[in-house]
């Protein structure tokens, strides 16, 4: 549990908080390249940090993310017109570009100077890995990116999506790292009949990871958890006991500040990033990519609609269609019959317990257990950067973006587990290709 005053520093991002702070001194997804298609496409409205902003592409197919009231009379510049090289208020006609600039002031005189002085907060913009990327801290501080894996595969390798979520960020994250819940929320109840087929068998059936031995991960078998402070974050590796030479461990990454990343099955990979909209709103990213061949493209069309852990959209949105207005559409005799919730969607099924817990969770109420582990040591790394920040000691990680370059993986070890961090096939496990 944490105290209320821990609590409000660890989620609270708006205005001066603190975390809020923090989250600033590193780069931000905040929409994907195809939300702004092409050179002088619509603009898009976009809210970080309880930020109003506005996100354009000019003429020449640089973004802009500025503040969405002309620097003339406040108009709203969603509505202006994406013209030649900046975006024109519909009101009187002054355009801006993407640093934010006024360029044309035309109901000024000419000898004015207004139009040199006028112009909106804007935020430095980098376009990678098919995602739009936002800097919001101080301008003398600008971070590195992330170095992640899936900026290097080949284009389509990586499939990307984001979609809003209804809580704070932090419990997006303790979602993310927490390894003991998909063999109960995410299971179906064939996956509980195989068990039993399991357990009165020997024979190597498929497994849940990237190994055989995944078939270990089952909810009879609760992981054994460690976890250890890195220099991108957290390191929480799951046991779970063979009864056999060596274990099946699987390793989940909690990186600074958002991210976090399960193993998949073979040769495919998964980033999240649950980035700040507000105090009680979150964008749930999630990179899908493979290691070694190209997402096919019934694969694609399926994760488009919201198969696997990508989120059904109300079309031409980032809304889910599953909300809790509609109880994210839980179906009872499907939840009797075929799946351990009765809700569609990996990802809904997530969003129906950590929104359902309140868009901020009151951490006193908790009674957290063993299992629970990597949560507290997350919440221990954010709130400590945090208050380092207070003192004035910036956020390393932001600065060394080469950190990055290591991903979520399962493997054997030997039954002494002493030294599961630095075991050689830990490391294996963990290393990136790319
Ligand atoms: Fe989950």
């Amino acid at each position: 549990m944490l105290t209320k005053e821990e609590n409000e520093k660890l989620t609270r991002i708006e205005g001066e908080a603190p975390m809020g702070q923090l989250v600033r001194r590193f780069w931000l997804p905040f929409l994907l390249s195809s939300d702004l298609p092409g050179p002088d496409s619509d603009p898009v409205r976009v809210r970080l940090l309880g930020e109003e902003l506005l996100a354009f592409r000019d003429t020449s197919g640089k973004v802009g993310l500025v503040d969405p009231l002309c620097a003339h009379r406040c108009a709203d510049l969603f509505y202006g017109r994406n013209e030649e090289g900046g975006l024109r208020c519909i009101y009187h006609g002054w355009k801006y570009d993407v640093t934010g600039q006024c360029v044309d002031a035309p109901t000024e005189p000419k000898e004015s100077n207004l139009k040199l002085t006028a112009r909106l907060k804007a935020y430095p913009v980098v376009e990678q890995a098919g995602v739009l990327w936002a800097y919001m801290g101080p301008s003398d501080l600008t971070p590195e990116l992330p170095d992640f894996e899936f900026m290097h595969v080949p284009d389509d390798h990586l499939y990307a999506s984001w979609s809003t979520q209804g809580c704070n960020f932090a419990q997006a994250i303790e979602g993310g790292i927490d390894t003991a819940h998909s063999i109960f929320l995410h299971s179906t109840l064939e996956s509980h009949r195989k068990l039993e087929e399991f357990k009165k068998s020997t024979a190597m059936t498929n497994g849940s990871g990237s190994i055989p031995q995944g078939r270990y991960r089952n909810r009879d078998n609760p992981p054994q958890l460690h976890s250890v402070d890195t220099d991108f974050g957290v390191l929480v590796g799951g046991r779970y006991i063979s009864g056999e030479a060596e274990d099946y461990w699987r390793f989940n990454l909690f990186y600074m500040p958002f991210y976090t990343s399960p193993p998949g099955g073979a040769g495919s990979k998964l980033v999240h990033a649950f980035v700040p909209v507000d105090d009680v709103t979150t964008a749930r990213w999630s990179f899908t990519y493979n290691l070694e061949k190209p997402h096919a493209y019934r694969d694609v069309m399926a994760m488009r609609g919201g198969s696997g852990v990508h989120v059904a959209l109300v079309p031409g949105t980032h809304t889910p269609l599953r909300v809790r207005a509609n109880n994210y559409l839980i179906d009872r005799d499907e939840q009797r019959t075929l799946s351990f919730t009765g809700i569609g969607g990996i990802g809904e099924q997530d969003f129906a317990v950590q929104e359902g817990m309140g868009v901020i969770v009151d951490r006193r109420r908790e009674r957290l257990g063993v299992s629970d582990g990597g949560i507290m040591q997350m919440r221990r790394r954010l709130l400590k950067a945090a208050d380092d920040l207070e003192e004035g000691v910036e956020p390393r990680e932001a600065s060394h973006g080469s950190v990055y370059r290591v991903h979520a993986g399962d493997t054997m070890l030997a039954a002494d587990v002493a030294s599961w961090p630095d075991d050689p096939k830990s490391k294996a496990a963990l290393a990136p290709k790319w």
